[in-house]
């Protein structure tokens, strides 16, 4: 006796057509990660080549000189302690955020209780003097009581990096005017079986057509993407901030209005 199964040819033609829809799903995905990686290694090269030229020409520049007076020679070396220290940064960061991605066990979970945590949280921020500028609001939803499991540290990092975003960037609006009355706002609340918490300034906001970047790795919105300003960071911190949250299975994104402020909300699985 065969035991060939028959197939009709109506459930084989879905079949085909279902593979070929999952074919060409999984080929744009990769088409956009490659672009990703691209644009990524361009950044990153861009980024590791800036702070080593100008090294590069701090050291020429001191070897080329006979008798170097203790002034020059002092501010060769402190450029080149800065550059160093933006070099250092930039490293760190790609090792953190390969290790976040690609080691098992790389973030340890306890469970715990949300609003105790991020009431610390903020209690931290207000007594922290690079927030003295900004008004700083907690936004508690009244009776929350819910249960996370998170590794604290590292959530601890996505929520710093919000933090120095919102300092960093809401200090000036979109002309270049100091923003006369900078806020910052933590706000927290339930959304059934997930916790919502999200970060929001009244800075300049982020232009709709670079949102989709934002999390993009060393991505930066401004032109000057400088790492040779100091100003800046690695621009890997929402990159970072992005593959935490989803190894807690919680996702981030970003909503933003030019003129008005950007928030990003955060939503994490509750535990049951
Ligand atoms: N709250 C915000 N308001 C306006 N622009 C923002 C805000 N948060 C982020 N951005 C823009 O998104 C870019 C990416 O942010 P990200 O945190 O990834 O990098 P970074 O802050 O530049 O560097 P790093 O976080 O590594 O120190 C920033 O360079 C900035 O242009
Ligand atoms: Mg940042």
């Amino acid at each position: 006796m065969s035991n060939k199964t028959f197939v009709s040819p109506e459930i084989e033609k879905n079949t085909i057509e279902e593979l070929s829809k999952q074919l060409i799903k999984a080929n744009s995905e990769l088409k956009k990660l490659q672009e990703e990686r691209e644009i990524m290694f361009a950044n990153i090269s861009h980024d590791l080549r800036a702070p080593m030229t100008a090294i590069r020409s701090a050291v020429d520049l001191a070897l080329s000189e006979e008798n170097p007076s203790r002034e020059d020679l002092r501010s060769t070396i402190e450029l080149i302690d800065r550059r160093s220290k933006t070099l250092e940064a930039l490293v760190d960061d790609m090792y953190f955020l390969y290790s976040v991605s690609n080691v098992p066990k790389s973030l340890e979970f306890e469970k715990i209780d949300a609003v105790p945590f991020l009431e610390e949280y903020f209690y931290d921020l207000q007594i922290d003097s690079r927030f003295d500028d900004f008004e700083m609001l907690l936004d508690i939803e009244q009776g929350l009581e819910c249960e996370i499991s998170i590794d604290i540290q590292k959530m601890i990092r996505v929520l710093d990096n919000l933090f120095t975003n919102a300092a960093r960037y809401s200090v000036r609006d979109c002309d270049g005017n100091p923003i006369k009355k900078p806020a910052i706002r933590l706000k927290a609340g339930r959304d059934n079986d997930r916790l919502m918490i999200s970060v929001m300034d009244n800075g300049p906001g982020i232009p709709e057509k670079d949102l989709p970047y934002v999390f993009m790795r060393t991505y930066m919105v401004s032109n000057a993407r400088t790492p040779e300003s100091g100003k800046n960071g690695s621009g890997l911190g929402l990159s970072i901030a992005k593959t935490i949250v989803e190894k807690h299975n919680g996702t981030i994104e970003c909503k933003s209005i030019v003129g008005e402020g950007t928030e990003f909300v955060i939503s994490l699985p509750v535990c049951c």
